[in-house]
């Protein structure tokens, strides 16, 4: 390994390649999907003490370990404790990549689809609830979800073999904004709907009655998953990062514009969901359903539609290059394999298992493990238990172990850390993220 790493240039480059890694169609996609069927306000609420007060910490702690050491995930363990068992987080880290790969590649499909027939001008219908299921459910119960999921696992392998990352990433570097500008645009929109009120109601207004473990997992699995956090994304990031990044403020920004991005996403959703009659609860589908609504009453919709699509493809791409960067540079680093066959094992497997996925939602609807399809098994295994103990034993090893100085001096980097900042990191990270994590955990069990 060559001891010159390559560094982001600017402060701007650093912001726009974590956020870039961070929003994705966890923010539009699955945060709506989740506050709907945990109830809307109290998740939000919880969502959001879950991002600062467990999510920024770790995103620190994978900062340190990434700029401490300039290692990817295996690398920057070792280097800081000689003790091997740490690597397993790093294994857990690999695994977590691939489950999420599988069932991200089917949901970026489901984007094809709907961006095809955006251009193809066979989105534009009226819409009432039933026939916005319908039109959703005969699409997923047959065999084209699986044809776009490899398809896009194939536009994915490509970009990782030919290394023409740089473009994909400076195109959306500034596309990503385009997308953020259009959010907006949607949502002056969705709060001019009829049952714009309603909408806004559920979403904001907490109803603590409705809080369970349910909701507790859902919220710490949906700020873990939304912050790429807990399998070492952030930290081979950071290891590029130059000596005068502010760690703490970056990950302040990080989590604050993905949170942005995730509320936005609830205020297009809602309002239209109560509108044309759908259900909050519908689960992963719930978007899906609900935007051909949305872009059918849009004056232009179809442009709209298509510009939409095309960005949130564009997103999810960028988000599958940096997942399956983990999985390469260990068959690569770990294995002496070539990467070129590293890019072909881990898209192999993605595919299997994203065939799986795929198929979930129709012909192998009622194939459960644990009352769960393959695609729910592979998403809740992996946000709700694997990035969270990720995070967990991430910040067990940076509180407890890591020396003290080391993560002083990473926080302070060449500036002044106030000394209650460095506190309160610390504490956060020696006992409030441990701690809540394993009793939501235990909540889950119903242990407490
Ligand atoms: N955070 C991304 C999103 O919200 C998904 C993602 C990219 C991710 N890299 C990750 C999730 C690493 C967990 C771990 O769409």
């Amino acid at each position: 390994m060559s001891t010159q790493r390559a560094q982001f240039g600017t402060r701007l480059g650093v912001i726009a390649t974590t956020v870039g890694s961070a929003v994705g169609l966890g923010n539009i996609w699955r945060f709506p999907y989740e506050a709907g069927a945990h109830g809307g306000g109290a998740f939000l609420l919880i969502y959001i003490g879950f991002i600062f007060l467990i999510g920024v910490p770790v995103i620190c702690a994978e900062f340190i370990m990434g700029r401490g050491t300039r290692r990817n995930i295996f690398g920057a363990f070792r280097t800081l404790h000689s003790n091997r068992c740490w690597a397993w987080v790093g294994y857990m880290g690999i695994l977590a990549s691939i489950l999420i790969l599988s069932f991200y590649s089917v949901v970026a499909g489901w984007t094809i689809e709907y961006l095809v027939e955006a251009v193809s001008g066979s989105l534009d219908t009226a819409g009432n609830g039933a026939e916005l299921h319908n039109r959703f459910d005969h699409f997923v119960s047959g065999w084209r979800p699986v044809m776009w999921t490899l398809a896009f696992l194939a536009v994915n392998a490509v970009i990782l073999f030919r290394g023409v990352r740089g473009g994909i990433e400076k195109a959306s570097n500034i596309l990503m904004p385009v997308l953020f500008v259009i959010l907006i645009i949607f949502c002056i929109n969705s709060l001019l709907l009829p049952k714009a009120g309603e909408g806004l109601w559920f979403m904001f207004h907490p109803d603590f009655s409705k809080v369970d473990s349910g909701t507790l997992i859902g919220a710490l699995g949906q700020a873990f998953f939304s912050l790429s956090l807990g399998l070492g994304t952030l930290m081979t990031y950071s290891s590029y990062f130059s000596d005068s990044t502010p760690l703490v403020k970056s990950a302040v920004t990080t989590a604050s514009l993905d949170t942005v991005v995730a509320i936005l996403a609830g205020i297009i959703i809602f309002p239209a969901v109560f509108t044309y009659g759908c259900e909050p609860a519908a689960g992963p589908k719930l978007v899906f359903e609900v935007l051909p609504a949305i872009f059918h009453q849009m004056p232009g919709g179809t442009l709209w539609a298509i510009l939409f699509f095309f960005l949130l493809f564009l997103a999810s791409l960028t988000s599958t290059i940096s997942m399956s960067e983990i999985c390469i540079a260990f068959f690569c680093e770990q294995t002496g394999m070539s990467r070129r066959n590293a890019t072909l094992l881990n898209t192999g497997i993605a595919m299997g298992l994203g065939t799986l996925c795929a198929l979930s939602f129709g012909p192998m609807s009622n194939f459960t493990i644990a009352g769960l399809t393959v695609f729910n098994l592979f998403d809740y295994l992996s946000s709700n238990i694997l990035l969270p103990l990720g995070g967990m034993l991430i910040s067990i090893f940076v509180g407890w172990i890591v020396d003290r100085r080391l993560v002083r001096s990473q926080l302070a980097g060449t500036g002044n850390l106030p000394h209650l900042l460095l506190r309160a990191i610390t504490f956060c990270l020696r006992y409030v993220a441990p701690a809540g994590i394993l009793l939501v955990f235990l909540s889950g069990l119903n242990i407490i």
